[in-house]
């Protein structure tokens, strides 16, 4: 099925999505918003940046954002309102609009594979944030110490019994709110979620000014030392952008199929960059500062940031265990807001192609999707061992997707947004008319993104292979 407003470019009546559409731009902005603050910021930002030395790197990811990040995110958005459909199906169309090759519709299945395997394990690594939530809150960190956090955190790990179980609780959250649909499901979940997440974070960020070392943690975010930041570093900053934005395999681009016609894009995804960047600003300065005030702890101990330094503040701080409780309430909420959004690409296509009901597209998807994630729970304990190239399961789906697909779609998306698509197309979606805005946005997504995003994808393909 395809919506006839292309070819005449003018807005008729059925310039709206068989899927739904977003009450208001608001909304829009929530859920994008919601899609792009996630594990990305609360987990992997702080951790990243306190591996590459602090604000140099934050610098870096700065740029990152803006030179790359939001001319591919308003490419994406722009393609998703052009074509109202699933992304598979939006590129087809445009395809034939713009008299291109058919196989510039491999960015709609690609994007597909790719959100499948992110959502994989994403779901297991939200699941220990969930778990964290109830163990906080129980109190099991009283007074705790290193020796006593790690042992924890490795115990859980070691457990697939318990792994499963919260990697079960959050797809089985996901697929109940994304088989609602967009108007009863995604919106009513971001609607409440989000103001709640906001509202937590900025009580964490206080908390941690009274409590925590402000001073230190303030300052190892913002003080920029380029003497301690490599190339390698100024390309995980790269790469990360990228991943915090939700860019790269057609989230944003089936969420941009439901935003109304007269929204205009720039301005809604500048909206969403600054938010997203500002709550990974609001993590750093809530986790460093109580990770400083804890005499011995360092910014710089990886993945196990969240849950063994952190854990480890919270049972010696004030309040802690309360606290803690909170914090990780924050993340599982962020994260599950993000995850509906992964599945949005495939479960629109499915329902397009055999013309399904939602729920039960939803149900199937899910399923396929915990059974992966299996691997994944399995990958931390009964299969440690069993590697790849030396990459566990989890390892090499985590690599393929994050490494391989989302930097080569995004690429794809830029030069075809750039240098393919019709240009009365872009021109009717963006309004810009052709001054300097258009010409800012040509250099960027036509030359700067694209080059950017060729560097990151080179160098983590070197990377592995030279190591
Ligand atoms: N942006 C999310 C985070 O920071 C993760 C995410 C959601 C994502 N949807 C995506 C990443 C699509 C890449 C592509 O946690």
């Amino acid at each position: 099925m395809t919506i006839g407003t292309l070819t005449k470019g003018t807005v008729v009546a059925d310039d709206v999505s068989r899927h739904g559409m977003w009450s208001s731009r608001l909304l829009f902005v929530l859920a994008a918003t919601g899609s792009a603050v996630g594990l990305g910021n609360i987990w992997k930002f702080p951790y990243i940046t306190g591996e590459n030395g602090g604000g140099a790197f934050v610098l870096v990811y700065l740029l990152c954002i803006a030179a790359i990040g939001i001319p591919v995110m308003m490419a994406e958005v722009m393609i998703g309102r052009a074509g109202r459909q699933s992304p598979i199906n939006t590129l087809r169309t445009l395809v034939r609009d713009s008299n291109a090759n058919r196989s510039w519709t491999i960015i709609g299945w690609m994007g597909v594979a790719a959100g499948f395997l992110i959502l994989s394990y994403y779901a297991v690594i939200a699941g220990w944030a969930v778990s964290y939530t109830f163990r906080l809150g129980s109190g099991v960190f009283d007074g705790a110490t290193g020796a006593h956090t790690s042992q924890i955190f490795d115990g859980f790990l070691g457990s697939p019994g318990s792994l499963l179980f919260w990697h079960t609780v959050f797809m089985a959250a996901t697929i109940f709110i994304v088989a609602r649909g967009v108007a009863r499901g995604l919106e009513v979940a971001v609607r409440y979620l989000m103001p709640i997440l906001l509202i937590l974070l900025l009580g964490l960020v206080g908390y941690a000014a009274i409590y925590g070392d402000f001073a230190r943690g303030f300052e190892f975010l913002f003080s920029f030392d380029f003497s301690k930041l490599s190339w390698g570093g100024t390309l995980t900053a790269m790469g990360h952008a990228f991943f915090t934005l939700s860019l790269g395999m057609g989230a944003i681009m089936a969420y941009g199929a439901y935003v109304p016609s007269k929204a205009s894009i720039s301005t809604t995804v500048f909206t969403i960059g600054a938010l997203d960047t500002a709550v990974a600003l609001a993590a750093g300065l809530a986790i460093f500062p109580i990770v400083f005030a804890v005499a011995g702890l360092e910014p710089g101990d990886g993945p196990g940031l969240m849950f063994v330094t952190l854990p480890i503040a919270f049972g010696n701080l004030p309040l802690g265990a309360a606290l803690g409780c909170v914090f990780f309430l924050l993340v599982s909420f962020a994260a599950i807001t993000s995850a509906i959004s992964l599945t949005e690409p495939v479960l629109t296509y499915l329902v397009e192609r055999y013309d399904a009901k939602r729920w039960i597209v939803a149900v199937v998807v899910g399923l396929f999707c915990w059974l992966l994630g299996i691997g994944t729970v399995l990958s931390f304990n009964e299969w440690s061992g069993a590697t790849l190239f030396g990459l566990t399961f989890f390892e090499v789906v985590d690599y393929l997707s994050y490494k391989i697909m989302l930097p080569l779609g995004g690429l794809l998306i830029a030069l075809f947004a750039g240098w393919v698509l019709a240009k009365r197309i872009v021109v009717e979606q963006l309004g810009f008319g052709e001054g300097t805005k258009w010409q800012l946005w040509n250099a960027a997504i036509c030359v700067i993104a694209p080059a950017g995003i060729l560097i990151v994808f080179a160098y983590s393909l070197y990377e592995t292979f030279a190591s």
